[in-house]
């Protein structure tokens, strides 16, 4: 059965109407030709409060990857990395550095985005850039390591087990 995945668009100036949400139907449509089951698009402003509680009620609906875009730079309204690890349990570090290392050779840049990735019961949350590119480009870097992480993240739970063996 494939997992399911969610998008949150974090974008005061989407949320607001001036622009078009780009990067959220952009990774829908990615995770989905990825094998992902596509099943939910929210979107909220800059605030950290909001942010944090649609990442809650996207874990209790028990989504297996969330993908978060906008909101992780330099400017003061920028908070999506603070709300991924107020909401985690567990951060899974590897996952920011390898999309950070990735988009290093496609712009300099790439080193201004505070993205984290982290574990919110049995729901994994990827933050990755605004951009509709920056996104595609940051999510391409991991997602082939995604199914067998959530494969152990929703086994061992489901069993109560301690299993984290790796393939
Ligand atoms: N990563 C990739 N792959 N491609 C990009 O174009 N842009 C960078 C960086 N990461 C970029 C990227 C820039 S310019 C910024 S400011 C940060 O992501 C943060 O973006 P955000 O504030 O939209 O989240």
């Amino acid at each position: 059965m494939s997992d399911t995945a969610a998008v949150l668009t974090v974008s005061d100036r989407v949320f607001q109407g001036i622009y078009e949400d780009a990067s959220g139907p952009a990774l829908a449509a990615f995770l989905a030709a990825r094998g992902f089951e596509f099943v939910e698009a929210r979107l909220v402003p800059d605030e950290r409060d909001q942010i944090e509680a649609a990442l809650r009620t996207f874990a209790e609906e028990d989504i297996a990857l969330v993908v978060t875009t906008g909101g992780t730079g330099f400017s003061p309204r920028d908070v999506t990395p603070e709300a991924t690890c107020a909401v985690c349990e567990r951060l899974a570090p590897g996952i920011p550095e390898a999309m950070r290392a990735a988009s290093r050779a496609i712009t300099p840049h790439a080193v201004l985005s505070r993205a984290q990735a982290g574990i919110c019961g049995r729901t994994l949350i990827v933050n990755v850039p605004g951009s509709p590119k920056a996104a595609i480009e940051s999510l391409g870097a991991v997602i082939a390591a995604l199914p067998h992480g959530l494969e152990l993240l929703r086994a061992s739970r489901a069993q109560g087990g301690q299993d984290h063996g790796c393939a």
